[in-house]
C-alpha cells in the first residue's frame, strides 16, 4: 500500500490529537472535532488504521460448507472469505483478474466463483479455471493466474482479515484478551443473525459511544441500560493495552437475558450473570455474556458515513433447546435491534452536534477512561 504523506490540515489535526491524548482522565476531554468531520483525517485513517490492522467480517460457524462464502471490504479492497474443502477458510481478493470486475456480492455458497461480467471462473481455493476465447492471447497461462490471498484468521469464532503482511497474529495480539474470556467458549457459540447497515455517522463516535457505559441508563433506559448498574464498572486494572480495551459488567438477577444457561458448566459464580464488552481497535466491538454475543464490526465509508455489520450468536446449550428457540430467537433480536436503534439516534445526533460551529469538546467522566485510551490509540496508529 503506497504511504500517504501527512497534509498541512492533517498535521494540525494530529497535533491536537497529540495535546489531548496526553491529558490525564480526570483532565480528559472528547477528541477535538476535526477528527471526526475531516475528510483529509479520514483518507490518512483508511491507511493507518485501516490498511494496517485485523478487522473483523463475520463469524466462522456461519460458513460451515465447502463453498459458503461472506464479501466485506477493506478500505477499497473488496474481500471475499470463502469455506475450503479442506475445512480451513481462506480470504481472497474480490475482484477478477480479467478487467477487474467486482465477482461476488453478499453472502451464499457456490461451488465456483463465476465472474458476472465474461464468465471467467475460478475454484473456491482462487484458482482459474476457465476463461473463453483466450487461445489467442500470448502467454495466457491460466494455471499461474489466482486471486490474491488476504491473510485470514479465526479468533474465539471470529474471522479476522488484513491487508497487513507483518501485523502478529490476533493469538498472539490478543492473548491478554484471550485470558479474560476464555471460560465463556465463545468459539462455540453460533450465529443465528447478522445484518449490514449505513449510518450516517462518522466511525469513532460509535466506536467511543460502544466503550462507554455512562451512556447506558440514559440512552437505553427502556433496553440494555435497565439492568446494568453502572456504578459497578470494573475496568481492567493494568494500563491500557495497545490492541483492545474491556470492562466487565454483572447484571442484576432479574436480567431477561444475559445470564448462564443451567446447563452452562463454563462460568462459576457472579461469572454466570456477568458480560465482557470488549473493544478490539479500530472497530470490532462485542458483547460476550454467558448465554449470547452480539457484535459490531465497522467500515467507514466516509468521514460522515460507516457501514456496520452487527451480528447476534448463541451458547451451545441454549441452541439444544430447540423448543424454546424461536421465541428466544425473536425476543433477542427484538432486544437488540431496539438496542442499536437507540444508538444509531445517539451517534447520527453527535455527527450532526461535531459539524456545528458552536460545539466543543466538553470534559469526560471516570466512566469514559476508554475514550481516553482510544484516542492514544488513535494518535499512535495516526504518528507511525
Ligand atoms: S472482468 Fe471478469 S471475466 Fe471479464
Ligand atoms: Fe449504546
Amino acid at each position: 500500500m503506497t504511504k500517504q504523506r501527512m497534509n498541512a490540515e492533517t498535521r494540525a489535526i494530529v497535533a491536537k490529537l497529540g495535546t489531548f491524548a496526553r491529558r490525564s482522565l480526570p483532565n480528559a476531554h472528547t477528541m477535538p472535532k476535526e477528527v471526526y468531520t475531516s475528510q483529509a483525517f479520514h483518507d490518512l485513517e483508511r491507511e493507518r488504521v485501516f490498511g494496517r490492522e485485523w478487522l473483523c467480517a463475520g463469524r466462522a460457524e456461519s460458513l460451515p460448507k465447502a463453498g459458503d462464502y461472506l464479501t466485506y471490504r477493506i478500505g477499497h479492497q473488496p474481500i471475499i472469505v470463502i469455506r475450503q474443502k479442506d475445512g480451513s477458510l481462506k480470504a481472497f481478493s474480490n475482484v477478477c483478474r480479467h478487467r477487474m470486475m467486482k465477482l461476488l456480492e453478499g453472502e451464499g455458497s457456490c461451488r465456483r466463483i463465476v465472474c458476472p461480467y465474461h464468465a471467467w471462473t475460478y475454484d473456491i481455493d482462487g484458482t482459474l479455471v476457465a476463461a473463453k476465447h483466450m487461445e489467442r492471447t500470448n502467454k495466457f497461462t491460466m494455471d499461474e493466474i489466482r486471486l490474491p490471498e488476504v491473510r485470514c484468521e479465526i479468533w474465539h469464532g471470529w474471522i479476522y482479515v488484513t491487508l497487513n503482511s507483518r501485523i502478529a497474529s490476533p493469538a498472539k495480539k490478543l492473548a491478554k484478551l484471550d485470558k479474560v474470556i476464555a471460560d465463556y467458549g465463545a468459539g462455540d457459540y453460533v450465529e443465528v443473525d447478522r445484518q449490514d447497515h449505513v449510518w450516517k455517522t462518522n466511525w469513532k463516535l460509535l466506536t467511543e459511544n460502544f466503550m462507554e457505559g455512562y451512556h447506558l441508563p440514559v440512552t437505553h433506559r427502556k433496553t440494555v441500560g435497565a439492568y446494568f448498574p453502572v456504578n459497578d464498572t470494573q475496568f481492567s486494572e493494568r494500563p491500557a493495552d495497545p490492541s483492545f480495551t474491556f470492562q466487565w459488567f454483572t447484571k442484576t438477577e432479574e436480567a431477561p437475558v444475559g445470564t448462564a444457561h443451567p446447563k452452562n458448566t463454563r462460568l462459576q459464580g457472579d461469572m454466570r450473570r456477568t458480560s465482557v464488552l470488549g473493544s478490539v481497535y479500530p472497530c470490532h466491538m462485542f458483547v460476550l455474556a454467558p448465554d449470547h454475543l452480539w457484535y459490531l464490526s465497522l467500515q467507514p465509508l466516509s468521514a460522515g458515513e460507516v457501514q456496520i455489520r452487527y451480528g447476534l450468536a448463541f451458547a451451545p446449550e441454549v441452541m439444544a433447546e430447540a423448543k424454546k428457540l424461536k421465541a428466544r430467537f425473536k425476543e433477542a433480536k427484538a432486544f437488540l435491534d431496539a438496542t442499536n436503534e437507540e444508538d444509531r439516534g445517539v451517534v447520527e445526533g453527535l455527527y450532526e452536534g461535531v459539524q456545528s460551529p458552536l460545539a466543543e469538546p466538553g470534559p469526560l467522566s471516570w466512566l469514559e477512561k476508554e475514550n481516553l485510551d482510544f484516542t492514544r490509540y488513535l494518535l499512535r496508529r495516526m504518528t507511525k
